[in-house]
């Protein structure tokens, strides 16, 4: 079965409690939602929002063994294949995941989880504390300074630009769209808890991520 994005926010809270990782699923979960529509396929908005929502599901109790896990775990849950694939591969060529991003929604996973972690952690730098008044000229700036947020591999966002057949910038500016459309984003709320936006990534525990980012 190919759970509703309510489904996969209850099945990420089985297994993840710390409200860094919570924030990251449902952020990246609403941005792939954006995507959907964006790229073509939003008929597909309640599964590209799921897998977005489930992509991490054992970073938190599992790091050791991240996009490996998760299998397991999903099949076990009885979700489709479908939905087990395009989560596992966003670790492609990080992790021991056998799988290779192949479809748009697998591309756009892989491409748009790390940079959702640049931007959180550049969002924190600004004294709006919003993803609303971010530009993708100071966007790059902080993509180019390899001391910031250091977990985040510029690496991944460039292979997932070069997947996707984009420029950086043009993966930029729709991550930065699409996260201003995201309600879990940071938008300057502070009830809203958001130095979770600077997320958990692929390659780094998220604490890294938000610690270099609150040093640089
Ligand atoms: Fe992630």
């Amino acid at each position: 079965m190919v759970p509703t994005p309510e489904e996969a926010l209850e099945l990420l809270e089985r297994y993840n409690q710390d409200p860094f990782h919570l924030t990251h699923g449902r952020i990246v979960g609403e941005v792939l939602r954006w995507y959907a529509a964006d790229m073509g396929h939003a008929d597909e908005a309640d599964l590209w929002q799921t897998v977005g929502t489930l992509h991490d599901l054992d970073f938190e109790r599992w790091p050791e063994e991240h996009c490996v896990r998760e299998e397991q775990l999903m099949r076990e849950a009885g979700i489709d294949e479908l939905v087990i694939r395009a989560c596992c591969s966003h670790g492609w060529g990080l992790t021991g995941t056998p799988y290779e991003p192949e479809s748009d929604l697998e591309k756009v996973l892989f491409a748009a989880d790390e940079l959702t972690g640049l931007i959180g952690a550049a969002v924190l730098m600004r004294p709006s504390k919003s993803v609303d008044d971010l530009t993708v000229k100071s966007l790059k700036k902080k993509f180019k300074d390899k001391k910031f947020a250091a977990g985040c591999s510029r690496d991944v966002i460039e292979q997932g630009a070069d997947r996707l057949g984009w420029e950086l910038a043009t993966l930029m500016e729709k991550t930065i769209e699409a996260m201003r459309q995201s309600p879990s984003a940071p938008h300057g709320d502070e009830a809203n808890g958001h130095e979770a936006g600077a997320t958990a990534t692929s390659t780094a525990p998220a604490q890294s991520v938000a610690s270099s980012a609150t040093q640089a």
